[in-house]
Formats: structure tokens, sequence, C-alpha cells
């Protein structure tokens, strides 16, 4: 089992022309203006791209940690402490 923080509850947006190796498009293509959305909260079936999942995050209180699991089912845990908080 491996845990990974996430604290984003939103993908990530550009376009293809933000991307590297964008600039050996044809700068007239239509493909420079597609959007992206890539995974930032780390629940997407899909990953590296959105697929929504990130809307069960929304109503997160962020001085608690969340777990979810392969079945996006959220498990509500005590309050996170970082190392640098005084308890
Ligand atoms: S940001 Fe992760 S599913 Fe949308």
């Amino acid at each position: 089992m491996r845990m990974v923080n996430h604290e984003r509850t939103s993908p990530y947006k550009m376009k293809v022309r933000d991307l590297p190796g964008a600039e050996r498009l044809d700068p007239n293509s239509k493909l420079l203006d597609l959007p992206l959305e890539f995974c930032a909260c780390g629940l997407s079936q899909n990953k590296p791209f959105c697929d929504d999942s990130h809307r069960i995050t929304k109503d997160e209180d962020p001085s608690q940690i969340y777990i979810y699991s392969e079945s996006k089912e959220r498990i509500k845990s005590g309050k996170f402490y970082r190392p640098e908080d005084k308890i």
C-alpha cells in the first residue's frame, strides 16, 4: 500500500499549445487550442487525464484527512497534523 497526499480538488487545465513540443506543430493548427485537463486530485481512473472524479472532494474539510477506496468510497480519518504543527 502506498499513501499519496493530494490537496487539489480540481484538475490542472491547459491547452495543447502549453505542452512541451507544441512549437513543432503547425501554428495554424486547431489542435493547439484543444483543452486538456490533467488529474490533480489523484482519484481519476483515466490518469493522467481528469475523469471528473474530483467532484467527490468538493465538500472536504481541509483540516481533515480523507482516504478513498478503489471504488471511491470515502473514509474520513482524524485531524491532520503536519510535523511543524504544535499539538
Ligand atoms: S482532478 Fe482528479 S479526477 Fe478530476
